[in-house]
């Protein structure tokens, strides 16, 4: 089938590209060791400090996400470190993944993949912990796939509380530039980001914002490093440069995607993420399917998982709605695989490209012959025009 007009990449990253960031990658490539780079890498690193809410340092690296989780551990702890994770979904799975082939020693608190990392169970487990064994505390914050976020004021207020001396490292991939989140205030010792989601970029640069105290912990980590030891990528960023060659393209579009961030304004970017949220969750609601998240405090912004009436497969829905209309919507992964599809409605993204998505979904559900109510999209564009705030807000 041909299809016209624009692609609707309607994942949970990657995201759509602005044309503008496609403009400013568009350049010839330049030398990563003269000086015209220096002003560059000066430029991004100054930049992702105001987005990742952060006076402390932040680390990129020319990698995938799962590179900078991978990072964030062998750069504050040491072989045989006690570290708590969170259940959350897929991607905890994947810290736990790599975390168990690091030869850390984890406890993985067991959770139901439809909520964040609770905040009562930190507690339980931090404070069975008299001896402070547990190094590190690892939550994803907005779990990719489930659309569940994790409370992180509330489980730093917890860990304050207990006195508990482990380093807070929560993954933000999916949510930084999207949905609000604070790395000095909500005192995270280190945050995880990749480029390809609210950032607005192309897939290929991994971030790391590290506080004072991860950076005390790395002068004693004794997990092996090489690529991603943050001494030696602190000590060339210095001056702009990098140990190894960055990835120059990405870090143009990078500096032009932080440029287009403030001038919204991010409290402006996140209300925006909060309002397809909403309006995504009401057309859920109204077509009388399951909304994955089950605690309405922690819904994601950022991106909506959907659960299939029984004996429906989310993969066959998909393939009906990319075949007809050219649209790609998330896979439901690991134990969601076939159940549950996802809506991403981050990044460069506006109203009317949430109403064609929300659209496209309900003329699938139809063709698929899934059983609904009709009326989603309605209820959407209920809360799209309404005063431009959540309904919490309003
Ligand atoms: C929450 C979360 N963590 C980790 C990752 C892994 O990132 P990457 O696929 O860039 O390696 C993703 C990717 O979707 C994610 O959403």
């Amino acid at each position: 089938m041909i299809h016209t007009g624009r692609h609707f990449l309607q994942i949970p990253g990657p995201t759509n590209v602005p044309d503008r960031v496609l403009r400013a990658m568009d350049q010839p490539v330049i030398d990563h060791r003269g000086p015209e780079f220096a002003q560059l890498g000066m430029d991004v690193l100054e930049g992702m400090r105001s987005i990742f809410q952060t006076q402390s340092k932040v680390i990129i690296y020319p990698s995938s996400g799962t590179g900078a989780c991978e990072s964030a551990l062998v750069n504050t702890l040491s072989p045989g470190d006690p570290v708590l994770i969170f259940e959350t979904g897929q991607f905890s799975n994947i810290w736990l993944g790599i975390a168990q082939k690091l030869g850390l020693n984890v406890e993985y608190v067991p959770g139901n993949w439809r909520r964040g990392a609770s905040p009562a169970e930190v507690e339980a487990r931090l404070s069975a912990d008299s001896q402070h064994n547990f190094k590190a505390v690892v939550v994803v914050h907005n779990e990719t796939s489930t659309g569940a976020f994790s409370r992180i004021p509330e489980i730093r207020r917890v860990m304050n509380r207990l006195r508990h001396p482990a380093l807070l490292i929560v993954d933000a991939i999916s949510s930084l530039a999207a949905m609000d989140y604070r790395h000095d205030e909500w005192e995270v010792d280190v945050t995880v980001c990749g480029s390809q989601k609210g950032l607005m970029l192309p897939p290929g640069l991994g971030f790391n914002a590290v506080s004072e105290k991860a950076l005390a912990a790395h002068k004693h980590a004794r997990l092996p490093k090489s690529y991603w030891d943050w001494q030696e990528m602190l000590k060339h960023n210095q001056s702009g440069y990098f140990p190894y060659t960055p990835a120059t393209n990405l870090l143009y579009a990078l500096r032009e995607a932080v440029v287009m961030l403030h001038e919204e304004g991010l409290p402006d970017v996140f209300r925006r993420h909060d309002r397809y949220g909403e309006a995504t969750r009401a057309a859920v609601k109204a077509w009388d399917l399951e909304i994955v998240c089950e605690e309405p405090r922690e819904y994601s912004s950022s991106m909506t998982a959907v659960l299939m009436p029984e004996g429906h497969n989310a993969d066959a829905l998909r393939k009906v709605i990319l075949e007809n209309f050219d649209m790609s919507l998330g896979a439901g992964l690991g134990k969601l695989s076939g159940r549950a599809f996802r809506i991403g409605h981050l990044g460069s993204f506006n109203d009317l490209m949430l109403a064609g998505t929300l659209s496209g979904v309900e003329m699938g559900l139809r063709l698929a012959g899934v059983p609904h109510r009709d009326g989603g999209v309605m209820a959407a564009l209920q809360v799209l025009a309404s005063a431009g705030q959540p309904a919490e807000v309003r």
